[in-house]
């Protein structure tokens, strides 16, 4: 019997559809605080999910639909937000305060979003009240739809592997302090490096280490993430070589490496293959810009382990670039490159979305320093600390066009205020304009800059003051896409972003420190077609909290149109 050909493509779209489409995937996640877990040996508060820590893995593929419902059985407010995932044309899910009422204790909330047009390896982690420095955190895996074929061999297994640096004691306590102003420096030295929550291997005080159980012969891919809170880290394997592969959703031109500098907030792809005699090596992930070799808490450490190994871990660590070193990390930093002929999450080549020659719209010049406001020390860009309020922007700009909340682009984008002050920085970002982003770190510290809602081009590093000319030293044929791009110590880093997500866009330092005390600012980028195809209206669970907590939603209008205030 003849199918008709209409009747095919039909049958065909159909399928298509369900592919590019995506699944829904459906996560209950209870969250509480558990003293159990002692990551260091020591009584200590740690955020668990579902009893784990780190948190389970989110292993999505492009397009599906993530519903994760969260219980927060803490004793505070809480928020999950998703670093890198883009949450195109729906800020509502970007679980950061100026975008959602926090899920209060004892209640439960919702989270739906899409992994739109995306592939790669993220973290999640709590955005509110300092929690990331109790833990809460775990991976996500956005993976290549069947028919988008990834620029490398199927590896034999993947290893998701958090890294990051760990405080002692509660997070309560050193939030108070943070907030106080006490020891604001002294209190950014961190005691240990985790991986995947575990202590160092051979630390008398940990309960467990971290390992890796590999076949010889065998490729495998490592995921791995920087949670931590303010050091950055160098990554490296004894007798191993690593092949760079993805960034934060790029694949990358490929490059083997001996070790790979992973700054606060990013996320990268290796592929490790086992060839090596069968035996047992250390994995190591040592601080950046600070020696650590009086303290050897400060030197995560794991093992790779051959399946049939011989010989238990031996030698020396194998050591990796000074840490002061910068030239190394600058100039591994500029080798990372977009991989131009590899399709992503679409089949187009990444090189087709070009930027050698666009015009700019707009360009904010982002001088990341501390000031003093009330005799407090408090970080700031361009002399403003970001106001944290209780009612989010993106709730405000609905209900209420912004007003009573914040003040339009009373943040200054380009020059220094003369005094330092607190502000509820909300800049406009306009829609389908390029924006450059130069972040500029005036503080001797690696700094780490992420923006959500967007890849940015990472297009330049330098140190000193950047001025106009310092565009010509910009990588405009394949600069790498991705979230979250290092500042070097006393140097800037200037990222291209293509503004076409609408939304509220959460801007921040991915130091802990430094974003909880006033090193963030949100880019507001309006598109006034209502159509809902254009930026979807709000979810039906949307929460109500600050000047709104005792509002009827029922009975407000949304604000028709566009919006400011301060
Ligand atoms: C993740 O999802 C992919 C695609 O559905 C599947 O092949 C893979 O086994 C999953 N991995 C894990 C760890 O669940
Ligand atoms: C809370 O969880 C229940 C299921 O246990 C679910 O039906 C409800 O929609 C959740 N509430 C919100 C606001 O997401
Ligand atoms: C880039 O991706 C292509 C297409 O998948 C692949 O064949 C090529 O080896 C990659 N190039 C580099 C330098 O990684
Ligand atoms: C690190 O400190 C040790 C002493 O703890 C010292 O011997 C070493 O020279 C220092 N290294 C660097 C790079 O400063
Ligand atoms: C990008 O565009 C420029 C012209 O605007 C062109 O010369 C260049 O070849 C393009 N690069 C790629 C990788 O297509
Ligand atoms: C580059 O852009 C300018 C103005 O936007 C345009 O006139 C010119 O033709 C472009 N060049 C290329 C090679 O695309
Ligand atoms: C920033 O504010 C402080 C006062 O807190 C002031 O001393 C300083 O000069 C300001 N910076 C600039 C560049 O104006
Ligand atoms: C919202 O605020 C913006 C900026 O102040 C203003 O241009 C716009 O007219 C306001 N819209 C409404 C509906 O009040």
């Amino acid at each position: 019997m003849a199918v008709s050909s209409n009747r095919w493509s039909a049958i065909l779209l159909a399928i298509f559809f369900t592919t590019a489409n995506g699944i829904d995937i459906f996560l209950e996640w209870n969250v509480a605080l558990d003293s159990t877990i002692k990551p260091a040996g020591l009584d200590q508060p740690v955020i668990t999910i579902n009893g784990m820590f780190p948190g389970p893995l989110i292993n999505a593929t492009t397009n599906d639909f993530v519903h994760v419902n969260v219980f927060n059985n803490l004793d505070e407010p809480l928020l999950f937000t998703w670093n890198g995932i883009q949450q195109r044309l729906n800020s509502w899910q970007d679980g950061v305060s100026g975008t959602n009422c926090p899920i209060l204790p004892g209640t439960n909330w919702t989270y739906v979003f899409q992994t739109k047009d995306q592939i790669g390896s993220f973290f999640y982690f709590p955005s509110i009240n300092y929690q990331k420095a109790a833990g809460g955190f775990g991976p996500i895996r956005v993976n290549n739809r069947n028919v988008i074929a990834v620029p490398f061999l199927k590896p034999e297994a993947e290893f998701d592997l958090l890294i990051g640096d760990w405080f002692y004691g509660d997070y309560k306590k050193r939030r108070s302090m943070m907030e106080r102003s006490l020891d604001i420096n002294d209190g950014g030295v961190p005691n240990m490096i985790l991986m995947n929550g575990k202590g160092p291997y051979g630390d008398p005080m940990s309960k467990a280490y971290e390992s890796f159980t590999v076949t010889k012969g065998m490729t495998y891919r490592f995921r791995i993430s920087n949670v931590g809170s303010a050091f950055s880290f160098n990554f490296r394997i004894q007798n191993h070589k690593m092949v760079l592969v993805e960034t934060e959703g790029s694949y990358t031109n490929q490059i083997t490496l001996d070790s790979l500098d992973v700054h606060v907030g990013q996320s990268y792809s290796v592929l490790v293959t086992a060839d090596q005699d069968d035996s047992d090596y250390f994995i190591v992930a040592s601080p950046k810009w600070f020696n650590s070799s009086a303290s050897t808490r400060l030197v995560g450490l794991s093992v790779l382990h051959y399946s049939i190994s011989n010989s238990q871990l031996t030698g020396p660590l194998p050591t990796g670039p000074d840490p002061f070193d910068l030239e190394f990390s600058v100039n591994q930093a500029k080798s990372v490159r977009w991989n131009l002929t590899a399709g992503a999450a679409r089949p187009n080549p990444q090189g087709t979305f070009n930027v050698s020659n666009i015009s700019l719209t707009q360009s904010f010049q982002l001088h990341a320093s501390m000031g003093a406001i009330n005799g407090q020390p408090r970080y700031v860009v361009n002399n403003v600390s970001y106001l944290t309020v209780e009612t989010p922007l993106k709730l405000s700009d609905h209900l209420v066009n912004g007003s009573g909340v914040y003040e339009l682009d009373r943040f200054p984008t380009q020059t220094v205020n003369s005094e330092a002050s607190y502000g509820v920085s909300v800049v406009s970002g306009i829609h389908k304009g390029w924006i450059e982003l130069v972040f500029i770190n005036q503080l001797d510290v690696i700094d780490s800059w992420h923006l959500d809602g967007f890849g940015f081009y990472v297009v330049g590093f330098g140190n000193g003051e950047w001025t106009e000319e310092s565009r010509s030293t910009y990588n405009l044929y394949d600069p790498i896409v991705r979230a979250t791009a290092q500042v070097y110590p006393r140097g800037w880093t200037a990222v291209y972003a293509f503004l076409d997500n609408p939304g509220m866009w959460n801007v921040r330092s991915q130091l802990l420190n430094n974003w909880y005390l006033g090193h963030e600012f949100y880019v507001r980028v309006f598109n006034a077609d209502p159509n809902p195809a254009k930026e979807r209206p709000p979810p039906e669970n949307l929460l109500l909290c600050g000047i709104f907590h005792d509002s009827d939603v029922s009975d407000m209008a949304p604000a028709p149109a566009p919006m400011s205030g301060w």
